[in-house]
């Protein structure tokens, strides 16, 4: 990534000034009835294989969501080396890129807790619940943001696997560079009585490229952290 590309990161441009007045609404519809959608093949053959891995790990799981190139997966596998660190990302072209620079600048392309999936989360999701994965931190970094106020449903808290995706995690971590995005995160997971803190990014190394970006571009990054 060059410099001229990791600061020219536009701010989220919205149509929307506040919280969707139609949020409660549909987060309490998909709560109330679960997805049914049959799965991918392609998403139940990846959580095959990651299962078997978490299923003979027996211990604590970190589940990485949206994971791009998987830099945080790797740079979580580094910190928590206890830790089973599964990325997962829809994007076969973010999963497969071995960026080198990437992996340099965080040195840690000597762990192997970690395993990069390429799956969709809308599927991947109910297999994890389903599986009832001991997931200790769930990470859902710089989810795209959909900032129309017509794309709502695309947003992960206006999803019909939000009840699977809240449940995840004995601590859910969202990063976003628009507040708006946690804030109403944080006020659908009220629904299932899950309370958030929200706070600026203070940590010194980015955790992932989208947040070097942001941070280069001179934006805030927020952090959302549900109990
Ligand atoms: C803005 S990027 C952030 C990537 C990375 N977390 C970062 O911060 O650098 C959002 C990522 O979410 C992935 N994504 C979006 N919808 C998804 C889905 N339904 N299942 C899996 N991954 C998805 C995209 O492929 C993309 O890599």
């Amino acid at each position: 990534m060059t410099d001229k590309a990791l600061g020219d990161s536009k701010a989220i441009i919205t149509n929307q000034p506040d919280i969707h007045e139609k949020l409660l609404d549909v987060a309490k519809k998909h709560l109330a009835h679960p997805s049914k959608k049959p799965f991918q093949s392609h998403t139940l053959e990846a959580f095959e294989q990651a299962n078997q891995l978490v299923q003979a790990h027996q211990g604590e799981v970190i589940l990485d969501s949206c994971c791009g190139v998987g830099q945080s997966t790797r740079l979580l596998a580094k910190r928590n080396p206890n830790a089973l660190v599964i990325g997962v990302d829809k994007s076969a072209h973010r999963i497969n890129k071995n960026d080198g620079q990437l992996i340099a600048q965080t040195a840690t392309q000597q762990v192997n807790n970690y395993l990069l999936v390429r799956a969709d989360l809308n599927d991947f999701y109910r297999l994890v619940k389903r599986a009832n994965w001991p997931v200790s931190k769930h990470y859902i970094l710089y989810p795209n943001p959909w900032p129309k106020a017509k794309h709502l449903q695309r947003r992960w808290h206006g999803s019909a696997v939000f009840p699977e995706l809240i449940s995840i995690g004995e601590e859910i971590e969202l990063r976003s560079n628009w507040r708006l995005y946690l804030q109403e995160f944080q006020l659908a997971a009220t629904l299932v009585d899950r309370q958030g803190e929200l706070n600026e990014v203070v940590d010194q190394q980015p955790l992932t490229p989208f947040e070097a970006k942001y941070q280069a571009s001179g934006q805030t990054c927020w952090q959302l952290l549900l109990r």
